[in-house]
């Protein structure tokens, strides 16, 4: 990392005195490369205990861990606490509450809600309705629910009959001693006053701190402790789960004259190209703070839109397409084939070694090649509501791409999932803006 020579905007940022620093900048541009120096200089002068690190998930934990590595000795990394926020949370917890139920995790808390839903109607006498009436309110209650429990004043906003279920669904969590992530993090952040907090306070991808986690990085930070923070707004993706776009405001108004914004523009790991299909995609955005990207990656680069007819024709030619790659030397490590759904994963294309995953999990990851799957109606803008959130999706995806990238759709035709469920798609509106 220190091998880089950062750029005068990272030295800014990475030598900033002020208490509160944000590092507000789009993708590629050296915001991780620009905490991880950060984290050198300060590890100079401090004990490596004292140097908390919250990352987005566990991939970018690894990088982390490994980037600090060649440069300060593996011992004083290990001291260092490095996690996600989730796990530290954890951690915070671990000596003082025991967890006597399995964690909830996504599917299981959305399961729990069911039951709570199913159980709070029982026991107000509500009517019974038609199977897909009453499965639809079931998906709008899990969806409130879940924004709820990263947002909390998301409820404010809601029905009163939502407000009455969302209390009794906190009592049931309660009584069951149950945990999800959220009460996690919210009963950790009232532990925090109490724990020997690190001084130094490192946050990646900051742009997608829910209000719960924002609460808990604030007890954290308290009035003395320092916070480094990186993010992009533009790849802010959880919004699903409560995250809105104003951390940044947030921030500056907490902190007010001890807060610092930096901005850095170059984005090394994009080429010419995709920085430029990456800001005609980014100017369909209303009301956005601009941000342009300039493309500083010399490599040629490549960019095509490909279209087919049926999903396994696509699955033949992205099985083509990396046995090529594979062929030039290019190792399946450095290939991604990125997906809007889990369910969109094929397990021929998992058998060449190539990185698979959702967009969401490769945030803050970068590929050689990628190709991205299905950018389609229905796939990727669902709903008109959440075009935004879409639309930023997409752009975390394409930004994933060092060299080549590739888009596919089908259009006007069905869509198969490896569940063996189908969908009928056709081209995306935003492949539009790519032209
Ligand atoms: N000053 C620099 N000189 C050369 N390469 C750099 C420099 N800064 C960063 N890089 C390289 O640019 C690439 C992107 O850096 P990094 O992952 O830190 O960006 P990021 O802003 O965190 O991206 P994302 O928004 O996807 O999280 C990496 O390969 C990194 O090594
Ligand atoms: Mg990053």
């Amino acid at each position: 990392m220190t091998n880089i020579n950062l750029n005068m905007q990272q030295l800014l940022a990475v030598n900033s005195t002020s208490r509160i620093t944000y590092v507000n900048a789009g993708a590629g541009t050296g915001k991780t490369t620009t905490l991880e120096a950060r984290i050198e200089k300060i590890a100079k002068k401090t004990a490596p205990w004292n140097i908390i690190v919250l990352a987005f998930n566990t991939s970018i934990v690894e990088d982390i861990k490994k980037k600090l590595a060649t440069h300060i000795s593996a011992k004083k990394v290990n001291k260092m606490q490095i996690y996600t926020i989730h796990a530290y949370a954890l951690k915070i917890l671990s000596t003082r509450v025991k967890i006597q139920n399995e964690l909830l995790t996504q599917e299981k808390l959305i399961k729990f809600i069911r039951n709570a839903w199913n159980k709070y109607k029982k026991l107000n006498h509500y009517k019974k309705q038609n199977r897909k009436d009453s499965e639809n309110k079931t998906r709008q209650v899990i969806d409130t629910v879940l924004k709820c429990r990263e947002n909390n004043s998301y409820i404010k906003q809601c029905s009163k009959e939502m407000q009455l279920f969302y209390r009794a669904f906190k009592q049931e969590l309660k009584t069951s001693k149950s945990y999800d992530f959220a009460r996690i993090v919210k009963v950790a952040t009232k532990y925090i006053p109490q724990s020997n907090t690190p001084q130094y306070i490192f946050v990646d991808e900051f742009q997608d701190t829910s209000e719960t986690r924002f609460n808990f990085i604030k007890a954290l930070v308290g009035d003395i402790n320092y916070l480094f923070a990186v993010g992009d707004e533009d790849q802010q993706i959880l919004e699903w789960c409560g995250v809105k776009n104003n951390n940044v405001n947030k921030l500056s108004q907490l902190y007010k004259e001890e807060f610092k914004e930096y901005r850095l523009e170059y984005s090394y790991r994009l080429t010419n190209i995709l920085a430029q299909k990456s800001n005609q995609l980014l100017s369909m955005f209303n009301n956005r703070i601009s941000k342009t990207l300039i493309g500083g990656n010399k490599t040629r680069g490549s960019f095509q839109i490909k279209k087919f007819t049926r999903t396994s024709k696509e699955v033949s030619w992205c099985k083509d397409f990396i046995y090529h790659l594979l062929q030039r030397n290019i190792k399946p490590q450095d290939i991604a084939v990125l997906y809007r759904c889990e369910n969109m994963m094929s397990t021929d294309i998992a058998k060449m070694g190539v990185y698979q995953s959702t967009i969401h999990k490769a945030k803050g990851l970068e590929f050689e090649y990628v190709i991205l799957i299905g950018v389609e109606e229905g796939i990727f803008s669902r709903n008109d509501e959440a075009i935004e959130e879409e639309l930023r999706v997409l752009y975390v995806g394409m930004t994933r791409a060092k060299k080549g990238l590739t888009i596919t759709y089908i259009n006007n035709k069905m869509r198969k999932f490896n569940n063996g469920t189908y969908k009928q798609v056709k081209k995306s509106r935003f492949l539009e803006y790519l032209k």
